[in-house]
C-alpha cells in the first residue's frame, strides 16, 4: 500500500510548526502494549473470586416460554446461580431523553417470556468455571409454545409506511419525461459485525457501586444506559474500556448481556465475566440489516440528471425501530432538480439491527452508485464523466447552503490518473492480462462530518510528563496516538513523555467512537485544553518565588518546547515547566478544553459538512474456472486534514478490504423455518482475508476543512468502505457482462456470462 499526498495538500496546510507532527506518519504509541499482549481488553480483566456466566438462547424465532426448569443445572458442580425471567428482579428500559442514554434494544433482558428472535437469551448460568457454566447451560430445560415467525428473507412484501427523507421538484413528471432512464432494484444482505474481539462484560460491585469492564465504543453512554437499566444512581456506575479489538458499530451501545452480568454479580457479590460466543455474535449483538432499494434515474441524452428517486426498505426487529438510513448521501451528492428519497422498515423475528461501518451511506451508495454506473452504460458515457457532469456545487437538499470543503471532482481526477482509467476500453471482456479478463469499475463515496460536544483536560506534571484525558475510547483506529500528536504539537513535549488516558466513563465527557467523529470532535477540545493549561503555567511562572520569570508580565512569557521563557529571549534562557512547578511546590497544573458541537456553532450551521472519495476497482476474471478476484483498488479520499497518515491509510485500506467482503463474500443467511443464522460461525460466514486483499493504493487529498476547527480534520473510519461494492459490481459487469444487483456477487451469477474463455 502506498500513500500519496496530493500536491494541493501541502499548499493548503494549516500547520503551525515547520516540522509539524500533525500530518506526519506516526507509529502507534500503544503499539508496544498491543504487540506484547499487555493491552487489557474487556475479557482480560481478572479479579479474585471471579465467576463465569454462560447464556442460553431460544432455539426458534417466535413463541413463549411455558416452563423453565433450572433445578438440574443448579445441582451441577460449581453452579452458583441460574438467572431468568422468574428471578432476575427489576430491570428497566432507558428513559427517553435522560442523559441521551441510547440502548441497542428497547427491551430489558428477561423482561417477559416472549421469544422474538432465534437465540434470544432466556436464561444465564453462573458457575465457578466457564466449563461448569457451559455444561450447566445445556442442562437447563426450557419448554416453549412456538408461534409462527416471520423470518422471510425478502422484504418485497413490505406495505407499511414510507417516510420521506428528502424531496425537491417533481420526480414523477421529470422521470416520466426523461429521454434516458434507469429503473433498477438493488439488494444488500444482512452482514454481521465480526470484530476480532468479541463482546464481553466483566462486572465488579463494591457495595452499591459498580464497575463494568466492557468492550464499548462509548463508555459515557454505556454508563448512562447501565445506570438506568439497573436502576442505580449514575454516579455509582463506572465503565472502563481501555482497548477495543474493533467493533465496526456493533459496540456503540450496550447489549443485554451487560445487564445480565451486572445483576448476577450483584446477587452473588462476586465479580462476573460474561463472554459472548462467536455464534451468539450472529444473533444477539446486532448486524447490518438487509436492504432492498429502488433507484430511478432520469437524464438527458447528454447525461444531465433530471430525476432521482431512491426508495429503500430495511428489516428491523419486532420491538425496535431501526432505520438504516440508506438515503443519507443521496440528496446532496449530485445536482438534480427533482429528487425523492423515502424509507421504510419491515419487521422480522430477528434480533435488533445495529449501525455497521458507514451505516446508511454504505448500502445507500451501493445502490445509487450502481444506478449511476448503469446510467453511464445506457448513455454510452464514461461513468466518471457522468459524475463530473452532475457534480453538485452546493447542497441542494439544504437550501443550497455551501459545502464546507468538497473535492469530489478532484478525487475522481486524481484517482483516474493513478489507476490509468484512460486506458479502459468499455466493451465487455475487452481487456485482458496474463490470460485473465480484466474488469474496471468506479464509484463515488461520501460520509457525513460532524463535531460532537466533548471535554478534554491537559495536565502538566512536576515530573516533566504531560497527561491528556478524555472519556472517549480508541476503537483500534489510532485515537491514542493522534491525541498525543496534538499535545506534542501544542507543547513541544515529545510523545514518550505524553500519557493519553481514555476509555473510562469517569473521565471528562467524550464522544462515542462512531460516525468517524472522534478525531474531528476531540482534537479541538485537546487543543483548547493545551492552550488553557499553558496559560496557567505562564501565570505560575510569572508569579512564583524562585521562578526565573517572576515579576515578568504574563503577556511577555512564551512557552516553547516545554520551556517557559521571555518572548524576546531564547527558549534555553528560561526554565522547564517541571522546574517551575517544582518551585511553586505544585504536583501538577491542568486545564480543560471544550468542543462545541457543529449544530451549536453558528459558523458551522450554514455549511454542509461531508467527506468524499472515489473508488477505482480492477477485477480479474478467469472464465474457464469461474474464478473472480479483486486485483487492484485505487482509493482517493477527501476527509479534511489527515492527522496521522499511517493510521489513516490503515483505516481506508481496511475499509477497502471490508468492501471486498461486502461485494463478494459477506452475507448472514437465516433458516426460514427457525430464524437461526445458518452460517453463524467463522467457517461459514466468509470475511475477506489476506488472500482476498488486492493491491490497494490510498491517496488523501488532505484539504483542511475550515469549518471543522483548528485542525480541519473530518475523520476517516468509515468513508473507505463507501462505493467499493458498486465499483466492484461495475468492474464485474465490464469483465463478464453480468449485471449483479444483489450482493454479494456469487459464482452462480457469473456462470451466466457469455464470455466463456480468454
Ligand atoms: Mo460506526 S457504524 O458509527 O461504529
Amino acid at each position: 500500500m502506498r500513500l500519496s499526498s496530493g500536491a494541493a495538500a501541502t499548499k493548503a496546510s494549516m500547520s503551525t510548526t515547520p516540522n509539524s507532527i500533525i500530518g506526519a506518519p506516526t507509529p502507534r504509541i500503544d503499539g508496544p502494549l498491543k504487540t506484547t499482549g499487555t493491552a487489557e481488553y474487556a475479557a482480560d480483566f481478572h479479579f479474585d473470586r471471579l465467576v463465569h456466566a454462560m447464556p442460553i438462547g431460544a432455539p426458534f424465532a417466535s413463541g413463549r416460554i411455558t416452563k423453565l426448569d433450572a433445578s438440574p443445572a443448579e445441582s451441577m458442580p460449581g453452579v452458583l446461580l441460574v438467572l431468568h425471567h422468574g428471578n432476575i428482579g427489576p430491570l428497566f428500559r432507558t428513559v427517553p431523553g435522560d442523559d441521551n442514554a441510547t440502548n441497542s434494544e428497547v427491551r430489558a433482558p428477561f423482561e417477559d417470556e416472549v421469544i422474538r428472535h432465534w437465540g434470544q437469551y432466556v436464561a444465564v448460568v453462573i458457575a465457578e468455571t466457564l466449563e461448569q457454566a457451559t455444561a450447566a447451560a445445556a442442562a437447563v430445560t426450557v419448554e416453549y409454545a412456538p408461534d409462527t415467525a416471520n423470518v422471510r428473507t425478502s422484504l418485497d412484501d413490505y406495505k407499511g409506511e414510507r417516510k420521506t427523507v428528502s424531496n425537491r421538484g417533481d420526480v414523477d413528471q421529470a422521470f416520466d419525461n426523461a429521454p434516458v432512464k434507469i429503473d433498477a432494484k438493488y439488494i444488500t444482505p444482512v452482514e454481521t459485525h465480526n470484530p476480532i474481539e468479541m463482546h464481553a462484560s466483566v462486572v465488579v460491585w463494591d457495595g452499591d457501586r459498580v464497575t463494568l469492564y466492557e468492550t464499548s465504543q462509548g463508555v459515557v453512554n454505556h454508563r448512562a444506559v447501565m445506570a438506568q437499566v439497573l436502576g442505580v444512581p449514575i454516579e455509582n456506575v463506572r465503565v472502563v474500556t481501555r482497548f477495543l479489538g474493533s467493533g465496526f458499530g456493533g459496540k456503540l451501545f450496550p447489549w443485554p448481556h451487560a445487564a445480565m452480568a451486572a445483576v448476577a454479580a450483584r446477587k452473588l457479590n462476586r465479580p462476573v465475566k460474561l463472554s459472548v460466543t462467536r455464534r451468539m455474535m450472529f444473533s444477539n449483538v446486532g448486524y447490518r440489516p438487509r436492504t432492498e432499494q429502488h433507484i430511478q434515474l432520469g437524464a438527458t441524452k447528454e447525461g444531465k440528471l433530471l430525476a432521482l428517486r431512491h426508495e429503500y426498505v430495511n428489516n428491523t426487529s419486532m420491538l425496535d425501530d431501526f432505520d438504516e438510513g440508506c438515503g443519507e448521501a443521496t440528496p446532496y451528492l449530485y445536482s438534480v432538480a427533482n429528487l425523492e428519497v423515502t424509507g421504510g422498515m419491515a419487521r422480522r423475528n430477528m434480533g435488533a439491527p445495529m449501525w455497521m461501518r458507514g451505516p446508511g451511506a454504505v448500502p445507500g451508495l451501493y445502490a445509487l452508485e450502481s444506478g449511476m454506473n448503469e446510467l453511464a452504460d445506457e448513455l454510452g458515457m464514461d461513468p466518471m464523466q457522468l459524475r463530473l457532469k452532475n457534480d453538485a456545487e452546493k447542497d441542494e437538499s439544504h437550501d443550497n447552503i455551501p459545502f464546507s470543503s468538497r473535492h469530489f471532482r478532484e478525487c475522481f481526477e486524481v484517482g483516474a490518473k493513478k489507476f490509468g482509467w484512460e486506458r479502459r476500453t468499455p466493451a465487455i471482456g475487452s481487456m485482458q492480462r496474463d490470460g485473465k479478463i480484466l474488469g474496471w469499475g468506479l464509484a463515488g463515496a461520501s460520509w457525513v462530518a460532524m463535531r460532537l460536544p466533548c471535554t478534554a483536560t491537559v495536565e502538566f506534571c512536576a515530573d516533566g510528563r504531560l497527561c491528556v484525558r478524555c472519556g472517549t475510547q480508541d476503537i483500534g483506529t489510532g485515537t491514542y496516538t493522534i491525541f498525543a500528536q496534538v499535545v506534542y504539537e501544542k507543547t513541544g513535549v515529545p510523545l514518550d513523555r505524553i500519557d493519553v488516558i481514555l476509555g473510562d466513563s469517569s473521565l471528562p465527557s467524550g464522544p462515542m467512537s462512531g460516525g468517524s467523529m472522534v478525531t474531528g470532535s476531540v482534537l479541538n477540545a485537546i487543543a483548547a485544553g493545551a492552550d488553557n493549561a499553558i496559560k496557567r503555567l505562564q501565570q505560575i511562572a510569572a508569579t512564583t518565588q524562585g521562578s526565573p520569570l517572576r515579576g515578568a508580565k504574563v503577556e511577555t512569557v512564551a512557552f516553547t518546547g516545554g520551556r517557559l521563557h521571555l518572548k524576546d529571549q531564547d527558549a534555553n534562557s528560561g526554565a522547564h515547566f517541571a522546574d517551575i512547578l517544582g518551585a511553586a511546590k505544585l504536583n501538577r497544573v491542568s486545564a480543560e478544553g471544550k468542543t462545541v458541537a457543529t449544530w451549536e456553532d453558528p459558523k458551522a450551521k450554514g455549511f454542509s459538512l461531508h467527506s468524499y472519495g472515489a473508488q477505482f476497482v480492477e477485477v480479474e476474471w478467469e472464465p474457464d474456472i469461474a474464478r473472480l478476484g479483486v486485483s487492484r483498488v485505487v482509493t482517493v479520499i477527501d476527509a479534511g486534514r489527515i492527522i496521522n497518515p499511517a493510521a489513516a491509510i490503515n483505516q481506508v485500506a481496511g475499509a477497502v478490504v471490508m468492501g471486498v467482503g461486502m461485494g463478494m463474500l459477506e452475507e448472514t443467511r437465516y433458516d426460514e423455518r427457525t430464524g437461526q443464522p445458518i452460517n453463524g460461525n467463522f467457517a461459514d460466514y466468509i470475511v475477506a482475508t489476506c488472500a482476498d486483499t488486492p493491491d490497494i493504493d490510498v491517496t488523501f487529498l488532505n484539504y483542511p476543512d475550515p469549518i471543522m476547527g483548528e485542525y480541519g480534520a473530518r475523520g476517516v473510519g468509515e468513508i473507505g468502505l463507501a462505493g467499493v461494492a458498486a465499483a466492484i459490481t461495475a468492474a464485474v459487469h465490464h469483465a463478464t457482462g453480468v449485471r449483479v444487483r444483489e450482493l454479494p456477487v456469487r459464482i452462480e451469477d457469473l456462470l451466466k456470462s457469455k464470455i466463456v474463455s480468454v
